[in-house]
């Protein structure tokens, strides 16, 4: 006599946080997460990576700056300044469902040490997935569904002293972080006016439909929000490279920013948006253990 046994194992949702890449999409867009460097490509295709007006992300440098805007602590032991994050290891974390305000959301962290710091970059990602308003620091911006908002929270950054950081034997003080990040789209980015805005804030077109809202409110150790110094968020272009920068003024423990990334429309050679949701999703199945009897 002969019985076959059938033994399934399966695990859902991998709760491992991890340096490897991670895509998530929710309502036809798909963000992919590349953990060596934390960059993110926000696309309308299932890989993201396939459509032509995708929108790519990229963590460039954090540096600390005097009052004048000089880099400080770029010499001695710890590092004040690090012109990409390629040496910084990020962790991932798995996605779950939650609110933001009042809309429903997907939300990943990824979250880097900066040990020199001793500071901790954290950045939520979110994918709305319903359609509405939300407010940032006073500030109403529309999101729809598939909206990519991300959230940058700084925390507990030692900022050059006179004492600590030196440079050519006179001491450094630091006065800002300022944070680069590469969004690069179809297009060059150009300033939105007027009524097609999505934002009380600043808007960025970056073609095929694509634009980013960028806040001037930051949030310094749980005050009332206040506008970045001069005239941050700034835009530059370096060689090939889309560049905005944001400027965090000193505070004691944390500091939090949040633009919004609105997805385009797809120009993919893969044709057209899947919808599916889930992430990571590790099925281990085995079948066919034979039992005799
Ligand atoms: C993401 O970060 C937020 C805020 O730190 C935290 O409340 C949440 O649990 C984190 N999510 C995951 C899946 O780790
Ligand atoms: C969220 O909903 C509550 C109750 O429905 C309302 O009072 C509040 O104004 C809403 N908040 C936002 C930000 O829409
Ligand atoms: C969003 O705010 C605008 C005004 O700023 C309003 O006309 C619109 O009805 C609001 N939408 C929702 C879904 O609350």
């Amino acid at each position: 006599m002969l019985r076959v046994c059938v033994v399934i194992f399966w695990a859902v949702g991998c709760l491992h946080l991890s340096q490897a890449d991670e895509e998530v999409t929710a309502e036809g867009v798909s963000v992919k997460i590349q953990g060596q460097s934390g960059g993110m490509t926000i696309g309308r295709t299932e890989n993201p990576d396939q459509d032509k007006n995708a929108v790519k992300i990229k963590f460039d440098a954090i540096q600390e700056r005097d009052s004048s805007g000089n880099t400080v602590g770029t010499s001695g032991s710890d590092k004040h300044s690090f012109n990409n994050f390629a040496q910084l290891s990020f962790e991932i974390s798995s996605l779950q469902d939650t609110m933001y305000e009042n809309l429903t959301t997907k939300r990943i962290n990824f979250t880097a040490s900066i040990a020199d710091v001793s500071a901790t970059l954290q950045v939520q990602t979110y994918i709305f997935t319903e359609a509405g308003n939300i407010t940032v620091g006073g500030e109403i911006t529309k999101v729809e569904k598939g909206t990519v908002k991300f959230n940058i929270i700084l925390d507990g950054w030692t900022f050059c002293t006179a004492s600590t950081c030196n440079k050519g034997g006179s001491g450094e003080v630091g006065a800002f972080v300022d944070l680069t990040i590469s969004i690069k789209g179809k297009g060059t980015p150009s300033r939105k006016t007027g009524n097609n805005k999505r934002t009380d804030g600043e808007e960025y077109d970056l073609g095929g439909e694509a634009s980013v809202a960028l806040s001037r409110k930051i949030i310094k150790d749980n005050a009332t929000p206040e506008d970045m110094p001069g005239n941050y968020p700034a835009f530059e272009t370096q060689g090939n490279k889309q560049l905005f920068v944001f400027r965090f003024p000193k505070f004691d423990n944390r500091v939090v920013y949040d633009p919004t990334v609105y997805a385009g429309s797809a120009d993919a050679t893969s044709g057209a948006a899947t919808i599916y949701s889930g992430f990571s999703l590790l099925l281990l199945v085995f079948v066919g253990v034979f039992c005799n009897m």
